[in-house]
């Protein structure tokens, strides 16, 4: 049976400032999406959150990329934007970019991660979500789950692994994208995967099956609108067992948080926390950034879940660790490399003190 799973998410209003969503948007993006689910057009749904990104997570047999698909995410976020108006949340429908819905959500401000399978007899699959970061966090996390063999055992002893994985990578600066193969090309791929803010890892893909592996939101907010309105807060859905690596190999990397950009008005690295979806309330600093992962095995496109994978005891000396590594990177309060370099902040008021102090710069002798 052909699926389509979908994860559409957005920020549409933050409770308190931009630490987590309020239960009433949960509650009424499920009604919104219960609602299309008796008339058919979904087979399943869940509705989550991480931090103040609402998230929608739909099977259905629409495919990739479906209009109706993408209008009934707009018109869940459109609807939970109104009711966070009403509640006078923060930044209320912050990710809603465009006045109204043309066709597809890509472009519009929201973050989208979709791909299409043949149901396996067992379908395993985790769905990552992040809040306080931007897109290309995943690529890390990625490389490690399809190319690293000291990540994945399965890369070297199981024989549908051996041959490895294919990496279909964006240049979201120039709107252009290139596949590289593991393991034989993973230095020409780091070269580039290397640098999350503009080269993204999209889709991981089987060598021998070519069947879909993972596939990553790779929207920029502050692209689309050319400005910061927010962080891109991305998602990513991976298939796990099998073919594909095991869940714990899928979960791994999140051992070590890693730096990532988009804590504090999206312009400060920090250590990406493993949390559970309940912790994913980023208060300090509005952060640290977190990372939450739910897994479901599918059946007949059912969702038979979610299990909260990052809650388990075992990510908990990453958690102390992301907490060490939050006071060292805070101790350099406005410096480098807490604080973005100044190309590649979000939030700056260079600009205006450069003009303001335009004339007393003076030249060097
Ligand atoms: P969000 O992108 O999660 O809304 O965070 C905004 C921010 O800059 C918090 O400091
Ligand atoms: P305001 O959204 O209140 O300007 O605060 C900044 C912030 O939280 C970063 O998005
Ligand atoms: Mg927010
Ligand atoms: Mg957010």
């Amino acid at each position: 049976m052909e699926i389509a799973l979908s994860v559409i998410k957005a920020d549409i209003g933050g409770y308190v400032g931009h630490s987590e969503s309020h239960p009433d948007l949960l509650a009424e993006a499920d009604s919104c999406l219960a609602k299309v689910k008796r008339q058919g057009l979904l087979i399943d749904y869940h509705i989550t959150k991480c931090g103040d990104d609402l998230q929608l997570i739909m099977t259905h047999q629409q495919g990739e990329n479906n209009e109706q698909i993408h209008k009934l995410a707009w018109d869940t976020f459109v609807s939970c934007t109104a009711l966070a108006k009403k509640l006078k949340l923060h930044g209320a429908g912050q990710d809603l970019l465009a006045d109204a819905f043309s066709g597809n959500v890509k472009g519009m401000g929201p973050g989208v991660a979709e791909m299409t399978f043949e149901e396996r007899g067992a379908e395993t699959v985790i769905i990552f979500m992040a809040d306080k970061t931007s897109s290309g966090a995943w690529n890390l996390p990625l490389y490690k789950m399809f190319a690293d063999p000291f990540n994945t055992i399965g890369l070297v002893i199981a024989e549908n692994m051996h041959k490895g994985f294919a990496f279909e990578v964006h240049d979201i600066k120039e709107g252009k994208k290139i596949t590289f193969n593991a393991p034989e090309e993973i230095y020409d791929l780091l070269v580039f995967i290397g640098a999350p803010s503009r080269f993204m890892v999209k889709a991981v893909y089987h060598r021998v099956t070519k069947q879909i592996a993972a596939v990553s939101s790779t929207q920029r907010l502050s692209l689309i609108a050319g400005r910061y309105v927010g962080k891109d807060d991305p998602v990513c859905i991976v298939r796990s067992q099998g073919d594909f690596p095991a869940v714990g190999e899928v979960l791994e990397p999140f051992t070590v948080p890693i730096l990532v950009e988009g804590w504090m008005r999206g312009s400060h690295n920090g250590p990406l926390m493993p949390v559970s979806i309940a912790d994913s309330t980023p208060t300090r600093f509005d952060g640290p950034p977190r990372v939450v992962a739910l897994g479901f095995q599918l059946s007949e496109g059912k969702l038979i879940g979610p299990r909260d994978m990052l809650a388990d005891k075992s990510f908990d000396n990453a958690r102390q660790k992301a907490n060490d590594i939050a006071d060292y990177m805070r101790a350099h309060g406005p410096f480098e490399p807490h604080r973005l370099p100044l190309e590649e902040m979000e939030y700056t008021t260079m600009p205006q003190v450069m003009k303001k102090l335009a004339k007393r710069f003076i030249a060097l002798e």
